[in-house]
């Protein structure tokens, strides 16, 4: 009996100490990749977005529709009018990149999700961003919503966090981050925040409910960026569980998700996103993260 309890412990301890060796990214040459260009908004915050007399899509989105239902096709052409200013952005930056196109994967083991992007570095462009992180060229964040508390997350992505009273929107003050309308971690109404930074090549794990948080969520296991040559690889391995402001990951769900790069040292908004889409764990979505 005593023998069995023993031989029992040391089986747990053992499977516990191989699951997190195993903790490894599966063979990304085998998982299928998405595309997903982002593109440069402008100054497209949710009051300008809802406002029907300034976007053509504010009243299909009151029907329901998403951003990508109208966008998808299209926003490499979206993107180019706003970074050159023809439409929604006062502070045009000479040669900024219009849009980012980006693969993205994803796979689980049961314990951990492994998410990652690749991109081709666009050139830089002549000017500086009127905000920049000089010490971090490039970081790539992503946000996941356990579905659809906040309200339009189910519809727009991260921008259900974009506003226009938010730091570097034009006029705004420099303390106020990103938000939710009625964020609040208690009540689940909130964005699961992670990104990575160049400079310090280092992964951050925060939310977005009432304000931005960039620390102190216990799911980030690591985040790793590669530069090869021009080309740039990111990533992330999260456990599916998760404390406060993490989203709990399950098999068989989906999850609203949406990301961004700042690249060429820019800060603030002068980013380039993605629509919102869906990550679905063994289950449907834009981008799907199987068991390996
Ligand atoms: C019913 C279709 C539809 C939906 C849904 C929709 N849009 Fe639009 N959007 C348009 C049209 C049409 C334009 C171009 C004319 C205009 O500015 O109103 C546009 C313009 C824009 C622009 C300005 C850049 C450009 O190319 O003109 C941005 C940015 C934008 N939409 C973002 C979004 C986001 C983000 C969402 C979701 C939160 C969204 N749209 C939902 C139809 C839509």
């Amino acid at each position: 009996m005593k023998k069995t309890m023993i031989a029992g412990a040391m089986g747990a301890l053992f499977a516990l100490g191989t699951g997190s060796a195993l903790a490894a990214a599966p063979d990304w040459g085998q998982v299928e990749a998405t595309d997903i260009s982002l593109f440069y908004p402008g100054v497209s915050p949710m009051e300008w977005i809802q406002k029907g007399t300034e976007h053509g899509g504010a009243r299909a989105l009151k029907k329901g529709e998403t951003c990508a239902d109208c966008h998808s096709e299209e926003t490499p052409d979206m993107g180019q009018r706003m970074a050159t200013g023809e439409k929604i952005e006062p502070t045009p930056i000479p040669g900024k990149a219009a849009f980012i196109p980006v693969k993205v994967q994803a796979a689980h083991d049961g314990e951990n999700l492994y998410l990652r992007f690749s991109w081709k570095q666009p050139d830089a462009s002549g000017g500086p961003a009127p905000v920049a992180d000089d010490a971090n060229p490039v970081k790539i964040a992503f946000m996941l919503e356990a579905g659809g508390k906040v309200d339009l997350a189910d519809q727009s992505g991260c921008w259900a966090t974009c506003h226009t009273d938010s730091r570097t929107m034009p006029d705004a003050d420099d303390a106020k981050t990103k938000y939710v309308k009625g964020g609040s971690l208690a009540d689940g109404k909130f964005y699961d925040l992670y990104q990575w930074r160049s400079g310090e090549n280092k992964g951050y794990d925060g939310y977005v409910a009432d304000k931005r948080v960039m620390e102190g969520g216990s799911a980030l296991v690591s985040a790793e960026g590669k530069q090869d040559g021009n080309q740039w690889s990111v990533v992330f391995t999260r456990k599916l569980a998760g404390g406060e402001g993490d989203v709990s990951l399950e098999s068989g769900q989906s999850y609203n998700f949406g990301f961004a790069i700042h690249d060429d040292k820019s800060a603030g908004r002068f980013h380039h996103v993605s629509l919102g889409y869906k990550l679905g764990i063994d289950a449907d979505g834009d981008v799907k993260a199987a068991k390996q």
